[in-house]
């Protein structure tokens, strides 16, 4: 390792984050903050990281694409048949966190996950550019493939079937919505003294805490 990272020392400094000053639904927080962090991240900035755990209780991690977010929950898109597939359909819950450096921001958010509704997925499946609705058939996610080439030769047979047609969503490929009840925001400040503002959902109301960061 060229450099030595357990030297790496970054002091933090945002906003304070005021509990007086926050609206009382956390989704309407997560709004402003994901807004901010799209102009300040660019392109990346709906990126996130989604744990799972399989049926041995073993978390798995990997990152995805916010693609929606109101008071209903957060919606990415994926393979159904996936290593997370498998997962959330054995253990229907998840973690999502986002990491904002340039805002020095974290937001944590976990909660059961339920698929879409077909109309949904199929309404975003067709928003998508050709080649990513052609990569949803040829890519079988997360299945182990001979090289690189297996996967060429599957886009060509399938942009040759579908030559000059609508692609049609697959039936394995669609969105999942995580439904918060917990959601966390991380506002980092100097000396370690981070803030941290945490929404637990109590039946119809969200209850608020801070947390010793
Ligand atoms: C920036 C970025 C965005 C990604 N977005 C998605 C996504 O929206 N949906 C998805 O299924 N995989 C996405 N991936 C790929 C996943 O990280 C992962 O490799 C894939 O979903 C297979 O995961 P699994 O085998 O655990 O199911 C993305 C990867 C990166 C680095």
């Amino acid at each position: 390792m060229t450099r030595n990272i357990a030297d790496i020392r970054r002091d933090y400094e945002g906003g304070r984050l005021d509990e007086t000053q926050l609206p009382d639904h956390p989704l309407a927080l997560f709004d402003d903050w994901l807004a901010l962090a799209l102009d300040a991240e660019g392109e990346d900035g709906n990126a996130m990281t989604l744990a799972t755990v399989d049926s041995q209780g073993r978390p798995h991690a990997r990152v995805v694409l916010l693609k929606a977010a109101d008071e209903q929950g957060l919606v990415f898109y994926s393979n159904y048949h996936s290593h997370k597939g498998s997962e959330l359909a054995n253990v229907p819950y998840a973690a999502l966190v986002f990491w904002w450096p340039s805002l020095s921001r974290q937001v944590r958010v976990e909660g059961p996950v339920e698929q879409v509704g077909e109309k949904e997925s199929d309404a975003y499946f067709a928003s998508r550019p050709r080649a990513s609705q052609l990569g949803a058939w040829v890519a079988t996610q997360s299945v182990v493939i001979p090289d690189r080439n297996w996967l060429e030769e599957r886009e060509a047979r399938f942009e040759q079937a579908y030559e000059g047609q609508e692609i049609p969503r697959p039936v394995h490929w669609g969105g999942y919505r995580l439904v918060p009840e917990m959601i966390e925001f991380w506002q980092g400040q100097p000396s370690r003294l981070h803030d941290r503002i945490r929404f637990e959902r109590r039946d119809d109301h969200w209850q608020r805490f801070r947390l010793a960061p």
